[in-house]
């Protein structure tokens, strides 16, 4: 008996020997110990994702950052709501308890799997170049790129957000709950207060000067001039203010109006860095419907988020590449299992810097990049017992006679993930964002503004030759973001993803082979080492093991660095029973009934 049963704690019960038991084991200094006292199911959650156990429901499971933001999605599923419907009052509470990461303010991608009609849904909610960008936004009067962070900090960086309006229409689409009591939670806890968590108090502390630069935000997170601390409690009325308008008016709210208006002010007023969005861009903003992506796997069908976000391509390019491959033979121990997905990885990113970006703006090889002649032929490069000396991107078939340069984008890993199963059935994976922590350092109406527009490539040529990712008014920057369900005959039978920048395809297509390939259950998976290689160096995970792996992966010619690698997955494989996982590295995690 492995798993901690979720149903005790929902029907008020006593917490069963075996969670009391993991309770009392867990050290105190892991990453989400001592988080929020929270109540008796938080802390047995806490203690099983520390302890390498996936918590285990019947009926419904939710998988997030933050427990405040997992209860408040609980409570709605418990009450009868929909996996939409959850997805609003988790993330109306993540951009309360978890600022730095997603938000009102920033945008998301949401895949959808239909219980009832078998269907694959994704929403396209991400943050959208100003009509008056130009290619060369980032560039000083040289041409030459900007540094990142005097990109990054202040008005020039924001793109109109997208996460208000993708709440909105998750819910008009599949929710069952009334969109007022959604926000309930996140306004309570808003006007009465939460207590700061470590990671946030952390991060805070570490940002201070940038955080500083603008009123808002100053007087937000360094009240009285130094940064709020772990355990202190925080309100936010501004942002209660704002919710209450939301779930009053709606979306529109938040894109027409006094809000828009502040959220333009703010942004064209800022006067080290102004940029340039103004309320029409806000009043056209549209979420869009895109079919899944979607690649076999073996026996599975692996389905995500296409373009703009490179993150289904990336991951079904990796598995794709894999799949001649006997990983399960091999196992998660074996360097040579690890050479063929780093360099699967990074004959992958090759591509997605040649190609990927926006497809509504520049034709993207979507199919030839997943063909699986393609894949089959460019996995042939493996076959070898050392790592590529050279890797270039391939040709994939491209029905349009184009030819890009490679973009070298800046990624630095930021954003939060949420998966969700409900009772009837549907699935949701939910990767949201305000890209870099606290994204423009910008705060309005209580929320911060992203700073998504840096997802762009800096340099809109090279030696001549357009970069697919360059700036253009009213285009969506390319993502990493990988929201994925996986099916077995038609069935989801994982629900994935994670955030970490550019290393959230690593991250997601290491969980998805531990998971398939390799026996291992959500929560192992999500807790196994990472190595991830992004067309650089080989990235091993600092004090998880895996360092055994550096040695025979330097002989095999990799440049390997170890590091930390935080990664923040949040899992839920659909079986006999659910199994929710979360990342240890993380605040987040699993509950369910
Ligand atoms: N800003 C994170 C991503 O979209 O990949």
């Amino acid at each position: 008996m492995k798993y901690v049963t979720a149903v005790f704690a929902v029907l008020g019960l006593v917490l069963p020997a075996l969670a009391q038991d993991v309770a009392d084991q867990v050290a105190p200094e892991g990453a989400g110990a001592g988080l929020i006292a929270g109540s008796e199911q938080v802390q047995a959650a806490q203690a099983a994702k520390q302890a390498g156990i996936p918590t285990q429901a019947q009926d419904w499971m939710i998988a997030a950052a933050n427990p405040h933001a997992v209860e408040a999605g609980a409570k709605i599923l418990r009450a009868g709501g929909t996996a939409a419907d959850a997805m609003v009052a988790v993330q109306t509470v993540l951009g309360l308890v978890e600022p730095q990461s997603s938000g009102l303010g920033g945008g998301a991608f949401l895949i959808w799997y239909d219980g009832a009609t078998g269907e694959m849904t994704t929403l396209d909610g991400r943050e959208t170049a100003p009509l008056a960008a130009t290619p060369r936004l980032f560039q000083d009067d040289t041409g030459e790129p900007l540094g990142f962070y005097d990109a990054v900090v202040g008005g020039r960086s924001v793109g109109t957000p997208g996460t208000p309006a993708l709440m909105q229409q998750a819910h008009q689409r599949w929710g069952r709950t009334e969109w007022a009591t959604l926000f309930a939670d996140a306004i309570q806890l808003a006007e009465t207060g939460f207590h700061v968590s470590p990671r946030m108090a952390k991060l805070v502390a570490g940002d201070a000067e940038r955080l500083g630069r603008q009123q808002a935000a100053r007087a937000y997170f360094l009240p009285a001039g130094a940064p709020i601390t772990e355990g202190s409690l925080l309100k936010n009325p501004a942002y209660g203010e704002t919710l209450r308008l939301l779930a009053k008016e709606g979306a529109q709210a938040f894109y027409t109006g006094d809000l828009a208006n502040r959220i333009v002010q703010t942004v064209q007023g800022n006067v080290d860095n102004p940029g340039v969005l103004a309320e029409v861009d806000l009043a056209i903003y549209q979420v869009k419907t895109r079919a899944a992506v979607c690649i076999t796997y073996r026996i599975h069908e692996v389905c995500g988020m296409g373009p703009p976000s490179s993150g289904a391509l990336t991951v079904g390019q990796i598995l794709g590449l894999l799949e001649p491959f006997d990983l399960a033979a091999l196992g998660p121990d074996n360097a040579n299992a690890w050479r063929l997905i780093g360099d699967a990885s990074r004959l992958s990113f090759a591509d997605r810097a040649r190609y990927m970006a926006d497809a509504d703006f520049v034709p993207v090889p979507t199919k030839g990049l997943l063909d699986k002649t393609y894949l089959k032929t460019r996995s042939q490069l493996l076959q070898s017992d050392m790592s590529l000396p050279e890797v270039r991107p391939g040709e994939p078939e491209f029905d349009h006679a184009l030819n890009w340069a490679d973009d070298a984008s800046i990624e630095l890993p930021s954003t939060s993930h949420i998966s969700i199963v409900d009772s009837y059935g549907n699935a949701l994976s939910m990767t949201t964002t305000i890209e870099n922590a606290f994204g423009s350092r910008l705060m309005v109406g209580g929320f911060l503004l992203n700073n998504e527009l840096t997802d762009f490539s800096f340099r809109s040529h090279r030696d001549g030759v357009p970069i697919a990712n360059r700036v253009e008014p009213g285009k969506r920057p390319r993502s990493s973001m990988a929201p994925t369900i996986v099916l077995k005959d038609g069935k989801p039978v994982l629900v994935v993803g994670s955030p970490g920048g550019s290393r959230i395809i690593g991250y997601v297509a290491k969980t998805i082979i531990a998971h398939l390939d390799w026996g291992m259950d959500v929560q192992e998976a999500i807790s196994s080492p990472h190595l991830i290689n992004r067309f650089g160096t080989y990235d091993v995970e600092q004090g998880s093991g895996a360092e055994d792996l550096s040695a025979p992966l330097a002989k095999m010619g990799f440049e390997v660095n170890t590091r930390a690698l935080t990664s923040g997955l949040h899992a839920i494989s659909v079986g006999e029973h659910l199994l929710g996982g979360a990342d240890p590295r993380r605040e987040g995690i699993a509950l369910g009934q």
